[in-house]
């Protein structure tokens, strides 16, 4: 009878350990995950408000060949988070500044989902 009752307070500790170490790693989880998953749609927001219009689908509407493709943004030394901040900063020919208009961050934000579409091949 004893013994059995022991056995039992044994088994509930053992599952609340268990149970804590769970919550431990979800909240270890969760946050870098939610990070990701916000950061993302800040950059694709401001992408669809302030690029797509000249830049649908990662294309150029006015300088076909100087579009956010993989290749010509290698051709053109785009393919990298400082050289795209660069130019939305500052604009180039056609293409005008940004720096006024979004923040530091939210320009940041543009850049790396400009860089992580054109790796995808601009197919999500
Ligand atoms: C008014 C139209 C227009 C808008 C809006 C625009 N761009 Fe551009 N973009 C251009 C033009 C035109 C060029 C080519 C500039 C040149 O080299 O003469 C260009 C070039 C670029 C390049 C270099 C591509 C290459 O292959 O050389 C990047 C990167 C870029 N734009 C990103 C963006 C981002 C990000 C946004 C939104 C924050 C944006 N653009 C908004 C017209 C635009």
């Amino acid at each position: 009878m004893k013994n059995s009752h022991r056995k039992k307070q044994d088994y509930t500790i053992h599952l609340l350990s268990l149970l804590l170490l769970l919550l431990l790693q979800l909240t270890v989880v969760f946050p870098s995950l939610a990070k990701e998953i916000t950061e993302t749609s800040l950059g694709e927001k401001i992408f669809q408000t302030h690029c797509a219009g000249c830049h649908p689908n990662g294309s150029n509407i006015i300088r076909r060949g100087k579009n956010l493709k993989l290749k010509a943004l290698k051709r053109y030394g785009y393919d990298s988070p400082e050289a795209i901040i660069q130019i939305v900063t500052q604009g180039k020919n056609n293409m005008s500044a940004f720096g006024n208009r979004l923040t530091e961050d939210e320009i940041k934000a543009v850049a790396e989902y400009v860089l992580t579409q054109a790796k995808n091949n601009w197919k999500s």
